[in-house]
């Protein structure tokens, strides 16, 4: 990474102030899954060890620039208290008087967590004055929010205009040392794993990957958007029209180039995608008219499980099928099982964010796998080769 990393400063007595992305589930007013929290404990327990003060910033959910309790950051400062095991002061707000007189009285090594900054509309329009006013409450200014960091925001991008000292935290290092070496130097073979409904949302991962790795396996509903510009009958299948036309180009395209494009061999159908449902298993050119596809089938897991297995660097975006249903979560575990022996065999595997991500999760085995993304989006990006605006902003080396 050629970025300063919080390694690089000194943070003894400075007011650090630290993006994370706490952007965690709520339930009851508790949090529900703390992974985002415990990701970031390196960082704000480096800043706790050597001195600093630590201020915490981020967003939680969509407030839309207006204050809403429900999207409050104290359940999050709550369960980082615990982790930690110290308190975290919360402050009223992000910005503002108060907020300044709380930060300006914090000792060494004491934590505070700031109101989420999505509370104000400034955030998100990045605005100069906005940024500013964050700035004034650090002398050093650390990103550690990955999740957040595809976002041009005034906490992950504005704010480093006013703070001289802008560097990653150690979650941050983390994942772009994971997905940039899988892109910039991965070890062969080098293989893809893309699935999720809609193939709209993986074009420019297809695009940006073909040529790089050396296959692409597709799996979820955005096959049946490939199997229909092949002319094939997908039943009710999910399929997005408007793109057939550019998923017969991709195919056409990797049939030419260096990447293998590998579609399911056979799918596991339903006539409705529900629990409880009897399922059936099609090859390729048999699908029916009633037919919906939930998953892909027991061929295509041998296949994908096989070339998986093989390989040196995996990354995995997005599930094979309905993965949240019993009887369509048999492709997406089998791909979660090729990963696991794969790493163990030695290879580097890579789970995005968001969807993959938490099927790894519901099968237990994300301690399994080399890497987990805490981003979502953030990783779809990066994947599509996307410069992300929070680590650009960055102090370069
Ligand atoms: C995420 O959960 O992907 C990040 O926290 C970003 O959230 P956003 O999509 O609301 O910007």
């Amino acid at each position: 990474m050629n970025k300063k990393t919080i390694d690089q400063v000194d943070v003894k007595g400075k007011r650090v102030l630290v993006r994370v992305d706490f952007n965690v589930p709520l339930d009851e007013g508790k949090v529900a899954d703390d992974t985002r929290i415990r990701e970031s404990l390196p960082t704000i327990k480096k800043i706790i060890a050597a001195g600093g003060k630590c201020i915490l910033m981020s967003h939680l959910g969509r407030p839309k620039g207006k204050r809403a309790m429900e999207f409050s950051l104290n359940p999050a400062a709550q369960r980082l208290s615990e982790l930690i095991n110290q308190p975290v002061l919360m402050a009223p707000d992000c910005v503002g008087d108060e907020v300044e007189r709380v930060v300006n009285q914090l000792k060494s090594s004491q934590v505070v967590m700031l109101e989420n900054l999505r509370f104000h509309p400034e955030e998100e329009k990045n605005d100069p004055a906005f940024s500013e006013q964050l700035a004034k409450l650090g002398d050093i200014y650390v990103n550690d929010a990955f999740g957040s960091a595809h976002r041009a925001h005034a906490s992950t991008e504005g704010v480093t205009k006013f703070l001289k000292i802008a560097v990653a935290g150690y979650l941050m290092k983390k994942e772009l040392d994971y997905l940039g070496q899988a892109l910039a130097n991965p070890a062969r073979p080098f293989v893809a794993v893309l699935g999720g409904s809609k193939i709209s949302g993986k074009i420019d991962v297809i695009e940006n990957l073909l040529d790089k790795v050396d296959a692409i396996l597709i799996g979820g509903g955005m096959a049946y958007t490939f199997f229909k510009s092949m002319g094939e009958e997908i039943g009710n299948s999910i399929v997005e029209l408007d793109k057939v036309d550019l998923a017969h180009s991709l195919i056409k395209r990797a049939a030419t180039g260096k990447t293998k494009l590998v579609l399911p061999s056979d799918s596991r159908v339903a006539e409705e995608l529900k629990a409880g449902v009897k399922t059936e298993i099609r090859s390729n050119r048999e699908l029916r008219e009633n037919d919906t596809a939930g998953d892909i089938g027991p061929a295509a897991e041998k296949e994908y499980a096989e070339i998986i297995r093989k390989a040196k660097t995996i990354v995995w975006n997005g599930p094979m099928g309905v993965f949240e249903i019993a009887e369509f979560a048999h492709g997406t575990k089998a791909v979660a099982e090729a990963l696991v022996e794969a790493t163990k065999a030695g290879a580097v595997s890579v789970v995005g964010g968001g969807d993959s991500a938490a099927a790894i999760k519901k099968f237990s085995m994300e301690d399994k796998v080399s890497h987990v993304s805490t981003g979502g989006g953030a990783s779809l990006e990066f994947l599509e080769g996307k410069a992300l605006p929070g680590v650009v902003a960055l102090n370069d080396v």
